[in-house]
């Protein structure tokens, strides 16, 4: 089983994937680091980790289109069967959705579909919510809108301030992807 991580920042995510499938016994391959970043952490992540990396600004290209369109011949010398975005902060656009329909999923850090976008942690405690969470979901054309593969509860505390809170959003997060990649595996039968 072929994959592609994309990601953009810090790459938590990222690490937390690749040491729960090294440590697991299924036949998933990373082939490929995408970021639209070159100086972002991630890409030192990938590096240490022996992870091939394609990274390149949207500005070495004229457009979007032209920029999918690179990560997709890039990709076509694998044969790819999901795209996992891991904190990528571009909005995928038609190129690479028609490309790989049905086969890209993300990790966004509140309940879908409540506080969708950049800010979901910030949004949600910001509105005194009692409780948030962690979504993984299948990637469409809209921000965050896709077809739910997986949730789960965190709690905020009364004690919680924005720090306190992400962390616990983010252990939960390291966790459910690798469990949501196994449960996307399991039912498109890939292995
Ligand atoms: C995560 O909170 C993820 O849900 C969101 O971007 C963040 C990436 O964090 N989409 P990291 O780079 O994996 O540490």
């Amino acid at each position: 089983i072929n994959v592609a991580i994309f990601a953009s920042g810090t790459g938590t995510n990222f690490s937390a994937l690749i040491a729960k499938i090294n440590a697991s016994d299924l036949p998933i391959k990373v082939i490929s680091l995408i970021c639209d970043h070159p100086e972002a952490q991630v890409v030192q992540r990938a590096h240490e980790a022996k992870i091939p990396v394609w990274t390149h600004t949207l500005k070495e290209f004229n457009d979007k289109h032209d920029y999918e369109t690179a990560i997709e011949t890039y990709l076509a010398q694998f044969k790819v069967d999901l795209l996992i975005l891991a904190g990528y902060m571009k909005i995928v656009s038609p190129v690479l959705l028609s490309a790989f329909s049905g086969q890209i999923i993300n990790i966004h850090p509140a309940m879908l579909p409540k506080f969708p976008g950049r800010h979901g942690i910030e949004d949600a405690f910001a509105a005194g919510v009692t409780s948030t969470g962690v979504t993984v979901h299948y990637v469409d054309t809209g921000v965050d809108t896709g077809p739910i593969i997986a949730q789960q509860v965190v709690e905020v505390l009364p004690t919680d301030d924005i720090d306190s809170l992400a962390t616990r959003i983010h252990r939960v997060e390291h966790q459910l992807y690798f469990d949501s990649l196994c449960k996307v595996i399991e039912q498109k039968h890939l292995s």
